[in-house]
């Protein structure tokens, strides 16, 4: 049995300083690292010892696939005592972390994960506004339409939009035309949210903001980095007035502060 352990860690949506320190620990000790494309130099200034290997996207946009990339996980084990995986924001959310973690212990590896702080939870904290809020959204899902190249085989997004008060829609910058339809279809509120937020957490951040109705008019592309969708969550505070004590327990009327609104 192998002496080795790999460490899935998650790298966070991509400032270099919102990697944990747990996740910052297991870069110091590593011999090898397998990075998607995300990690830039101030990630990698925090394993200079480390032999890096980028398994990201490839030259012409084709990503490295994941049976290639469980595969050199087991393989690096029998050369190495700690590796480490580096993935964006979270592992478990949308990181095919359930794959990896099978092959190692199909292998007999050991493994640990390291959470990450997922786009979701930077976005929100970029723009200062809460996914839940007392009284006014008590439920949040993390989903995406994405199921490989074809859109119609799978619409169970749309549950989370419609049954979550709150929904954070990854891989979903393609199509967007199709989807708002989808929503519409879906008895989806025309007037509902949507804030487009790309990049997050980088120097090149950007947002827009729009509503279902409007989401095929949102600019930005994915080739300028990766977007997310928040849908339902407005880029204004509610907040019952009873909350601040001002008003004797009207959970009805609403103090509505409006946020400064930077569009793309
Ligand atoms: C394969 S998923 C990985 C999600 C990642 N595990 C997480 O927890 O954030 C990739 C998708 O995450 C979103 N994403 C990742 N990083 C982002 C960023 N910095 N800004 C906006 N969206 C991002 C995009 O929707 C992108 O298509």
């Amino acid at each position: 049995m192998s002496a080795a352990t790999v460490y899935l860690v998650g790298a966070g949506p991509g400032a270099a300083d919102l990697i944990t320190l747990r996740g910052a620990r297991a870069l110091s000790r590593a011999q090898i690292v397998f990075a998607d494309t995300l990690a830039g130099d101030e990630l990698k200034a925090l394993a200079p010892q480390a032999r890096w290997v980028n398994v990201g996207k490839r030259c012409g946009g084709v990503s490295v696939a994941q049976s290639e990339i469980c595969d050199a996980l087991v393989e690096a084990a029998n050369h190495y005592d700690k590796i480490v995986r580096l993935k964006g924001g979270d592992p478990m959310i949308f990181g095919r972390a359930d794959e990896e973690i099978a092959a190692l212990r199909a292998a007999g590896i050991a493994h640990e994960v390291v959470p990450g702080i997922t786009t979701a939870c930077a976005a929100a904290a970029s723009l200062k506004v809460s996914f839940t809020s007392r009284g006014v959204r008590r439920s949040v899902s993390f989903a995406t339409p994405s199921v490989g190249a074809d859109l119609e085989k799978d619409q169970s997004w749309l549950n989370a939009v419609r049954g979550t008060d709150a929904t954070a829609l990854y891989m979903a910058s393609h199509q967007r035309e199709f989807l708002a339809k989808q929503m519409l279809d879906a008895g989806v509120a025309l007037d509902k949210p949507v804030i487009a937020m790309q990049s997050v957490s980088t120097p090149n951040e950007r947002r827009w903001v729009g509503t279902v109705g409007s989401l095929p008019t949102c600019p930005l592309q994915k080739e300028d980095g990766p977007i997310l969708l928040l849908i339902g969550v407005p880029l204004t505070i509610e907040i019952p007035a009873a909350q601040f004590g001002t008003h004797s327990g009207n959970i009805s009327s609403k103090i509505v502060k409006s946020l400064d609104v930077s569009i793309a």
